[in-house]
């Protein structure tokens, strides 16, 4: 609290992120962080980005990326909105898409970063539940609205929502803009990219944080129709108008040019999350069935939060939720093979005391 806030800061409830602890050798599976190093292509594209050059502000709107991303879809460069994060373009993407009369429609478990924008920008929003079993039933959202947003994969649940279905939302929704966040598609759906030439209100946001192991240089970026991009380019030039550096750039060039590393990555992380489930599976856990780089699981005889204690005791942390109808689950990031080994050993002797 301070008398020198403006009347906006003072109402806002923000975002909490999951911890980034300063002790080495602690086992991290709380912040959906990729277990593997990025391309070996990405770092020498960042270290030789590293020259004089950095005394000049890179290009404005990171043409040469935007470039590579709509190539890589089959899209054209207007198609492509690049952001420093997707957190960065969701908040861009609040400000200039979704804030209108009516309000924005989300379910009540989702993103939690979305109800903080909703306050930052001053948006209405109704949370619409998920049913029992946690799946977005998009008949739901077929209602006034001033926008539709949600993600897929579902965080923190994990759950996939099918593209047929997207599509039956957006046949019935032509009025508002809706977006997908699709943080982790990668890991088990199939982009709703696809849709975009079709449907001129549809903006799909994505991230090279996860599946490109790039959570540190902070890149994201959405695809949609030139007009909602020029949306949120006006937003963003009124904002940063070099939001991405030019390390940032080169790196994230060189990702889209080594598919055979972003595929292998992903086909690891997928198996490792088959074998993490069929262990919490033996130990007595229930696991969401999870299109992403986490699970989220919960035991019908254990009590979460004192696990995840357990966990941070023993050098591993979770994360977990107080959110009404999840707090008795836990998330867990899918590590490297030895990392979920240690997991599994530790939940066992939890398990048993
Ligand atoms: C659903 C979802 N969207 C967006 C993000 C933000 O990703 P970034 O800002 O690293 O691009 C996250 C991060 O955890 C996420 O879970």
């Amino acid at each position: 609290m301070s008398q020198y806030w403006s009347e906006v800061v003072h109402k806002l409830t923000p975002y909490v992120p999951g911890e980034q602890p300063k002790i080495d050798r602690l086992i991290k599976l709380n912040t959906n962080e990729n277990p593997y190093p990025p391309s070996p292509r990405v770092l020498a594209a960042i270290q030789q980005a590293a020259s004089a050059d950095l005394r000049l502000y890179p290009d404005p709107g990171s043409d040469s990326l935007r470039d590579t991303i709509a190539a890589y879809h089959g899209l054209q460069a207007e198609q492509i909105f690049i952001g420093n994060s997707s957190d960065e373009v969701l908040a861009h993407t609040f400000q200039a898409l979704l804030k209108h009369e009516q309000p924005l429609l989300c379910p009540d478990i989702s993103y939690s970063f979305y109800p903080v924008y909703c306050g930052l920008y001053g948006i209405s929003y109704r949370s619409i539940p998920l049913d029992a079993d946690f799946r977005l039933n998009v008949e739901d959202y077929l209602q006034a609205n001033g926008g539709i947003i949600f993600a897929n994969p579902n965080a923190p649940t994990g759950c996939l929502l099918e593209l047929d279905k997207i599509e039956f939302l957006l046949q019935h929704n032509r009025d508002s803009v809706v977006v997908v966040d699709e943080a982790y598609v990668d890991f088990g759906g199939s982009t709703a990219i696809t849709l975009i030439n079709k449907y001129p209100n549809f903006l799909v946001i994505q991230t090279l944080s996860k599946s490109r192991s790039l959570a540190g240089l902070r890149v994201g970026f959405a695809a949609g129709h030139p007009d909602l991009i020029a949306g949120l380019n006006r937003v963003k030039n009124s904002f940063n108008c070099y939001p991405l550096d030019r390390l940032a750039v080169a790196g994230a060039i060189a990702s889209f040019e080594d598919e055979a590393h972003f595929q292998q990555n992903c086909a690891a992380i997928i198996a490792s999350r088959d074998r993490l489930t069929d262990s919490l599976n033996h130990l007595g856990f229930e696991v969401l069935s999870s299109a992403a780089n986490f699970v989220f699981a919960r035991h019908p005889q254990h009590e979460v939060l004192q696990l995840a204690q357990g966990l941070r005791a023993a050098g591993i942390i979770v994360r977990h939720f107080k959110q009404e109808r999840i707090s008795e689950f836990l998330r867990i990031s899918i590590g490297t093979d030895v990392e979920c080994e240690a997991l599994v050993s530790a939940l066992k002797i939890l398990l048993q005391a």
